[in-house]
């Protein structure tokens, strides 16, 4: 969580920081600063609020050509102006924006810091009062700053000014993610690719526990111990109009009509000339030679883990555990002998996850990223990666990487089929490209969702999902969208769990929201929706062509028995972004939410 930037050329900075720091307020917009450094010194500027905000307080007579910016997801210290980065050290001298967490910032207040009186309540401003004091104490700003984050356990991307050489910046990375982009007399500092394509599309990619000493002519990479490294930038293959709303109020609307497009670009990244999937020999081989897959993610990544297991259970007969990457090291199962870990992440940055695979990689165990940012650190650190080409997701909500995740384990399931010589009775590729066409009739159908949204979710406090199968996994999608932009307290629930204590929640008029496109259990929830119904629940029946009945709210062109999640899931993104919609809610940045979640 959290983002920043950096520029260091020839222009004014002050709106390219702004302008970057709004392609990363997906990472936390709590609060969000600059600094701008000139002949006169560094300047700050910050204000809690999101970036619009910070850009009322911004004097626009202050010019500069470097400087740095934060844009914030609070962690320590309420969201405010004094916790807001830039963070200074007490005569000024350093400003420093900082992601990530300083474990051991405690520690090292009391042992480094106890004559500092520190401003905030942040982990982040006794990095530049270290600095600062082993600068007083003689080091170099150079040995001081690596001196200092060799101190720092946790995670960090970090850069720094100093008002008396602001021709220089300097950068520190560990765990957090950080990118340099380069040019001709610029160079730039960025989270995220995303929000320096305005200068550059050429970056560098910085590695854990490195300094970057970057100036308009040049960057020096160096390890924590003052190795210089060499390496070179790669290009940014990302196209700007991918991050612009374009003519849609809201990323989320955009990212939801975008999944047909990204199904079918799947179905060609993934495709032999002969039509057969094709995926990497190694992923093959890894899945093969596994005897259990475990699968680790979060939130919305782990339902799709979910549907997953279904998938790779049924198309390749491997048995399969899927667990909350938050959980898994503290209740791990008792690991089979040749075990293959799968992570599904959309962003790659997901610290929970990180957290699993650096301790299974000391285990031995090989892993699989399965991302939709190819460069991040799960991709970079585990053994295998598939992409899940869904392009960049703004909206925090997670939507066209949910269904694109789960569109790559179908292909990794049939892939590992065809290693195994089971013979399918199904052409995947085609069948996910009709999945394509009833996600494309279905994004067309929005004002039947938006009527649903209206009929059953304008006055309630509470909302219930039910499902039977793997319509139960697309049910505990539904619910955590619902409740995350819509506010509306939403539980997904197995169909049969219901009569087993939640059905007391049941009133007059409680929405209950129930899937029905699975043929061996649609009577039985069928049955499970009368139960609540009779029990005075507003119900609203979503079924397949093929298991309809009358006086179905909404029913599903039909698709492959084992790809219903895909199709069904669209109903329930639209209905939650309807239902937050009439409720005025900020559809694409929910509060106190981030896109990408970096600490445990
Ligand atoms: C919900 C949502 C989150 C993420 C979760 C994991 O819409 O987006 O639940 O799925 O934070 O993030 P990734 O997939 O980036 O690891």
């Amino acid at each position: 969580m959290c983002g920043i930037v950096g520029y260091i050329g020839t222009e004014d900075a002050k709106e390219i920081l702004l302008r970057g720091l709004e392609k990363l307020e997906y990472r936390g917009y709590d609060s969000a600063g600059i600094a701008v450094a000139n002949d006169n010194g560094v300047h700050v500027f910050k204000e809690k609020g999101r970036i619009a905000s910070l850009r009322d307080v911004v004097d626009t007579t202050v010019d500069g050509t470097v400087g740095i910016g934060h844009t914030r997801w609070a962690t320590h210290g309420v969201p405010s102006k004094v916790n807001a980065h830039p963070h200074q050290s007490t005569t000024e001298r350093y400003t420093l924006v900082h992601n990530g967490v300083i474990e051991n910032y405690e520690q090292l207040k009391r042992e480094h810091l106890t004559n500092v009186e520190l401003k905030s309540d942040t982990d982040t401003e006794i990095i530049v009062q270290l600095v600062e004091k082993f600068t007083a104490e003689g080091k170099s700003i150079e040995d001081a700053f690596r001196h200092t984050l060799s101190l720092l356990k946790g995670s960090y991307a970090i850069a720094l000014l100093d008002n008396e050489d602001t021709d220089t910046v300097y950068v520190g990375k560990n765990k957090s993610p950080l990118l340099i982009g380069v040019g001709d007399d610029v160079n730039v500092i960025a989270s995220d690719a995303m929000a320096m394509l305005q200068v550059t599309n050429q970056f560098v990619e910085i590695m854990d526990e490195e300094i970057v000493i970057v100036t308009r002519e040049s960057i020096t990479i160096k390890t924590l111990d003052g190795t210089v490294m060499t390496r070179e930038p790669y290009t940014a293959e990302l196209d700007a109009s991918d991050i612009e709303k374009g003519t849609y109020p809201h990323f989320m609307l955009k990212e939801i009509d975008e999944q047909p497009f990204v199904i079918r670009n799947i179905i060609q990244k993934y495709q032999n000339e002969d039509g057969s999937v094709r995926l990497d020999d190694d992923i093959r081989a890894a899945m093969k030679g596994s005897d259990r897959i475990y699968i680790i993610a979060a939130g919305t990544s782990y339902h799709a883990g979910l549907v997953g297991k279904q998938l790779i259970e049924k198309i390749a007969q491997r048995p399969v555990e899927v667990h909350i990457a938050s959980e898994f090291l503290y209740n791990m199962p008792l690991l089979s002998d040749n075990p293959l870990f799968i992570f599904i992440s959309q962003s790659g940055e997901t610290a929970d996850l990180r957290g699993v695979l650096v301790d299974v990689k000391k285990r031995g165990h090989k892993a699989l990223t399965i991302t939709n940012v190819p460069g991040s650190t799960l991709s970079r650190e585990a053994d295998f990666t598939l992409h899940t080409y869904a392009g960049p997701e703004i909206a925090v909500a997670s939507t066209k990487a949910y269904t694109a995740q789960m569109a790559v384990l179908t292909l990794l399931a049939v892939d590992t089929a065809k290693a195994k010589g089971i013979k399918l009775d199904f052409d995947p590729l085609q069948e996910l490209a009709i999945v394509a066409n009833a996600m494309e009739t279905l994004t067309n159908q929005k004002e039947q969702f938006e009527q649903i949204a209206r009929d059953y979710l304008t006055i309630t406090r509470n909302c219930f999902f039910i499902g039977r199968a793997v319509d139960f996994y697309v049910g505990l999608e539904g619910s955590l969208k619902l409740k995350e932009i819509s506010y509306i307290q939403a539980e997904g629930f197995a169909g049969g769990e219901l009569k087993h204590g939640t059905i007391a929640l049941i009133e007059d008029g409680t929405p209950v929201i129930a899937l029905a496109t699975q043929k061996h259990v649609s009577l039985s929830i069928r049955g499970n929706v009368k139960e609540v119904a009779a029990r005075g629940a507003n119900a609203c029946i979503i079924s397949m062509e093929g298991m309809e009945e009358e006086g179905d709210a909404f029913v599903l062109p039909a698709v492959h028995e084992y790809l219903t999640p895909l199709a069904a899931v669209i109903p329930m993104q639209l209905i939650s972004y309807y239902a937050a919609l009439h409720r005025d809610c900020d559809v694409d940045k929910p509060r106190n939410l981030a896109k990408s979640v970096t600490v445990e």
